[in-house]
């Protein structure tokens, strides 16, 4: 968690942010009027169980769909993001992972070429090779990788944990403003989920990246955020400094939720509080 006192910058902003799928009485309302503030170099976790509209949310914050009423501002201004160049512009400075790593890469292209699109993105096009290498070798050992035994292979080649370190390789040589990470951890084991976490926590460190955190576990949302939003039916029902809200939850289904994870408690010791 960071020490840091000092009043940080606004990275993502939203007011009366809402997404609203069909019409009629097939109508859902997935976000309905959400607001929120995530700061410069903050680890924000949004909360939530199944259905409560965290994917959705993401997407909207990603440009990925379209916000059915409400604003989002980036970096203090309204968000512009209409046509395909101004998107591309964006993407530049927000960045996601997923749940499903193998989901989330082409399978035809092979490990150099995932990690050499990524420079290519950047600018980084005209470097000689050499320096290319060692960029991409720096980015393998931030996630424990070795970037020599990986040339050559695919990413179905990795196991799930590996698989989802060389995503977190891929965002440190994008080096985003914002990486969005929706349920990266929900699909592989539990020591891996924790390597995960911590290097989760050293992209926010080291890059000062704002850290958007989904997840349904709200034990996770205590190990490493700053900063959480309870998400209930498209709405949060709470939201503040992380221990605040976990340890002393006002919104019953806050309560809820920390009940469902009755070893929060002696894992993390917050019985001691
Ligand atoms: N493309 C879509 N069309 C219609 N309904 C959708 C669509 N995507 C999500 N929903 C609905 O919106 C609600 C929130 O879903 P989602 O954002 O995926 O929740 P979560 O990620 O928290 O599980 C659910 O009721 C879901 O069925
Ligand atoms: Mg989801």
């Amino acid at each position: 968690m960071s020490n840091s006192n000092e009043e940080r910058k606004s990275c993502l902003r939203g007011v009366g942010v809402t997404k609203v799928f069909g019409s009629g009485s097939k109508k859902t309302v997935a976000v309905d009027h959400v607001d929120f503030d995530f700061k410069e170099g903050e680890i924000v976790t949004i909360v939530g169980e199944s259905g409560s509209g965290k994917t959705t949310l993401s997407k909207m914050l990603l440009g990925l769909i379209a916000v059915t009423e409400g604003e989002v501002f980036y970096q203090g201004q309204p968000r512009d993001i209409k046509g395909a160049r101004k998107k591309k512009e964006y993407w530049k400075n927000i960045q996601a992972i997923f749940q499903d790593p193998f989901a989330s890469y082409n399978m035809f292209h092979k490990i150099d070429d995932v990690l050499l699109d990524c420079l290519n993105m950047r600018g980084c096009k005209d470097l000689p090779m050499e320096q290319k290498v060692q960029m991409m070798t720096e980015a393998c050992s931030f996630v424990n990788l070795k970037f020599e035994e990986l040339t050559n292979k695919y990413p179905f080649e990795l196991s799930g944990g590996q698989q989802q370190r060389l995503m977190i390789a891929r965002i440190f040589l994008l080096k985003p403003k914002i990486l969005l990470a929706d349920e990266p951890t929900s699909m592989i084991d539990a020591c891996s989920r924790s390597t995960i976490l911590d290097m989760l926590t050293k992209l926010r460190d080291e890059i000062n990246m704002t850290v958007i955190f989904i997840t349904h576990d709200i034990g996770l949302a205590y190990k490493i955020s700053d900063k959480v939003y309870i998400m209930e039916h498209g709405k949060f029902v709470e939201s503040g400094d992380a221990e605040e809200v976990i340890i002393h939850p006002k919104a019953d289904y806050t309560k809820r939720l920390i009940s469902d994870v009755p070893k929060i408690y002696e894992e993390w010791d917050l019985s001691t509080v």
